[in-house]
């Protein structure tokens, strides 16, 4: 069976972004192939959450991974710093990443942009953290969304190299993995870029988020004042609404508000009640599967627990490998 590797930052409540994205197609996966998902805590120290921030959230992502439908008797479900062949493997693979592409990653430029203040060496080599995370299993197909391509890039030059350094065949080639026909971007309700946790207040719809507050983020999301010609393209803002639509409401519906854009009869208020609706009921089952889970502090802890275990087994066994190609030899 084919490896499958996939993480999410743990850095707060899973959003409509990281579900659409990720975690719908983590769940189609389980079935087909060897799966390995995990909570990225190491990637969440580049912004030094508190002690106690750290926890919960490592522990909210596990809560909505498994009230998503992620099922740790099909996929193996790990918290990455319970495996610390991941951190070993990074030192080494450091050794052949370069300053120059490391600065020229779009997610690091950001970065630098976004916090000017906080330009850590962890955050630069962010992108290399990440291919361990895949070549340690020696996975092939990683589930993400359109964000996370350059990354992909990245993790097939840093095990590409290392192979042609040591003339080994030990890292197969991982690409970004999706069942639609193309990586998925899910946008923000601020009328502008993608849905995300750091793009401000009211932008993510997170999937624990009440009826209440997914109605009054939709209904708050930006528009224009209507469109002004029969069949015109559409302004930003518009388009993604429009695209959150086909995401989360019936084909049926989509063509019908569609239709009623091009004929300019859209009344922006019904079209945002309807995309809320489609919200509710899209995330009412998982709501009620957190509140569940939540309460079995038992069941989470076995979960991490059998899940930390075959995940170092299949991380030991590439490290083996990689210390002996690297020359590490007993005296
Ligand atoms: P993160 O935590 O930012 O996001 C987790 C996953 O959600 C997807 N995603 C989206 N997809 C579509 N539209 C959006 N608006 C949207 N927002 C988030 C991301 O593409 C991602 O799949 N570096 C990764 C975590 C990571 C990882 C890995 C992933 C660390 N190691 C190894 C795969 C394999 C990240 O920061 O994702």
């Amino acid at each position: 069976k084919e490896i499958v590797v996939s993480g999410i930052r743990s850095t707060g409540n899973l959003h409509l972004g990281n579900y659409f994205g990720a975690v719908n197609n983590f769940i189609k996966m389980q079935d087909e192939y060897n799966c390995y998902f995990f909570i990225a805590d190491l990637h969440s120290l580049t912004t030094h959450p508190t002690p106690a921030d750290l926890h919960n959230n490592v522990k909210q992502v596990l809560i909505e991974y498994l009230a998503c439908g992620i099922d740790p008797e099909k996929s193996t479900i790990y918290v990455q710093s319970d495996v610390p062949e991941i951190s070993e493997l990074y030192l080494y693979m450091n050794m052949n990443a370069y300053l120059g592409e490391l600065e020229r990653s779009t997610s690091f430029k950001d970065k630098v942009r976004a916090n000017p203040d906080n330009v850590n060496a962890g955050l630069l080599t962010y992108p290399v953290l990440m291919a361990v995370d895949i070549i340690i299993h020696k996975a092939t197909k990683v589930p993400v969304g359109k964000d996370q391509e350059q990354h992909l890039e990245m993790a097939r030059t840093f095990g590409n190299r290392f192979n042609r350094l040591y003339n080994h065949d030990l890292f197969p080639e991982p690409y970004a993995f999706s069942y639609s026909d193309n990586l998925i971007k899910v946008p923000g309700l601020d009328g502008k870029g993608k849905m995300g946790k750091s793009e401000g207040e009211g932008n993510a719809v997170f999937l624990s988020d009440s009826p209440e507050i997914i109605r009054k983020k939709v209904s708050r999301a930006v528009t224009d004042s209507g469109p002004t010609q029969l069949n015109q393209l559409k302004p930003e803002p518009i388009q993604n609404l429009f695209d959150l639509m086909k995401i989360v409401s019936s084909e049926e519906t989509y063509n019908f508000f569609n239709e009623q854009y091009n004929s300019m009869n859209i009344r922006y208020g019904d079209f945002k009640k309807q995309i809320a609706e489609d919200m509710i009921i899209l995330t009412a089952p998982m709501r009620e599967k957190i509140q569940e889970i939540s309460a079995d502090s038992l069941y989470l802890s076995k979960v991490a627990k059998q899940g930390a275990e075959k995940a170092r087994e299949s991380a030991q066994k590439t490290l083996k490998e990689v210390r002996e190609i690297i020359g590490f030899k007993p005296f």
